[in-house]
């Protein structure tokens, strides 16, 4: 029914039913603690620069390759969009992270990014947890058997020789996130938001992202729409990311959101826009 109805109404009637939905949500959040003294400050990343990262682009060219040959699939089913997935292992890169956390693994064309650029820095104790609300290695309800994909993502993972650098965890993301922030549990110095793309579920995220995060620590959020304004040539607009972040904002305004921007390669639609954006803490005393 939602499906049918989503083919029907033109995009700008399905923005505004989502836009309307949001904004209910918005209104009816409780305010949390946005614990953001750990978040990098946005002045420390140059985005121009790590995209141009000419050792960088030598590993990708070489993982992308890799990628490709054991999982051929990746570039035509699901996930976050080729020209995204070559910036997240970019960012990965340059930031090097030793411990990564992504919500939503789904087919893990992301994850397989994220661990193939961990792989050349990580030490033995580093590691990617990647979460999702469904058991995304199932042989029988996994996204990948649907798909026709030949690998599970874990299958994936382990033909790359990261299969030791990861941890699947079926969890709710909240429910996860909550869980290692109550019981002294991992601590991440990068996480990935790309689970619930809803305003409330972003919030809720975001306010257990930052117990867990360590110093110096940044979130990367997928779907975040700058002014709620659409970034593709279909017009579509995910309002979720962009509403709740807002509000993390409204109670915590040294929060600052850098959308990645317009990168120096493809991303989707004939755009190199992208819809990744990095949630760090603003430089100046006023917020901004
Ligand atoms: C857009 S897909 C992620 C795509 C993935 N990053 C990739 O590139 O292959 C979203 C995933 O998030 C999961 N998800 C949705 N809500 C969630 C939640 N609250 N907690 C954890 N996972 C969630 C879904 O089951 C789905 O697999």
């Amino acid at each position: 029914m939602k499906s049918a109805l989503k083919k029907l109404l033109p995009q700008s009637a399905l923005n505004a039913v989502r836009a309307l939905r949001d904004g209910r949500a918005v209104k009816a959040l409780v305010p949390l603690d946005f614990a953001t003294e750990n978040l990098k400050p946005a002045n420390s990343i140059e985005f121009s620069s790590i995209w141009a990262d000419e050792d960088i682009a030598a590993c990708w060219q070489k993982d992308h390759a890799a990628i490709c040959e054991i999982f051929p699939e990746h570039e035509k089913w699901g996930g976050i969009n080729p020209g995204d997935r070559r910036a997240l292992y970019h960012l990965i890169s340059a930031l090097k992270p030793q411990n990564v956390l992504e919500v939503g693994t789904h087919i893990g064309a992301s994850s397989v990014y994220i661990a193939k650029a961990m792989s050349h820095y990580a030490d033995h104790s580093a590691c990617l947890t990647t979460v999702d609300i469904l058991d995304v290695n199932d042989p029988k309800t996994g996204a990948w058997v649907e798909l026709g994909i030949k690998r599970s993502p874990r299958e994936n993972l382990e033909a790359l020789g990261c299969g030791e650098l990861c941890d699947f965890v079926v969890n709710s993301a909240q429910g996860y996130m909550a869980d290692q922030a109550d019981n002294g549990g991992r601590r991440f110095d990068f996480i990935f938001l790309d689970g619930d793309h809803t305003a409330k579920g972003v919030y809720h995220e975001m306010a257990l992202a930052l117990k867990i995060l360590k110093p110096g620590g940044v979130i990367l959020l997928h779907d975040y729409y700058p002014d709620g304004r659409a970034l593709f040539r279909d017009g579509n607009i995910i309002y979720g990311p962009f509403k709740a972040l807002e509000s993390v904002r409204g109670q915590a305004p040294n929060v600052t959101v850098k959308p990645l921007g317009a990168l120096a390669w493809p991303t989707k639609q004939g755009s190199s826009k992208t819809s990744l954006a990095l949630v760090m803490q603003s430089a100046g005393e006023d917020g901004e």
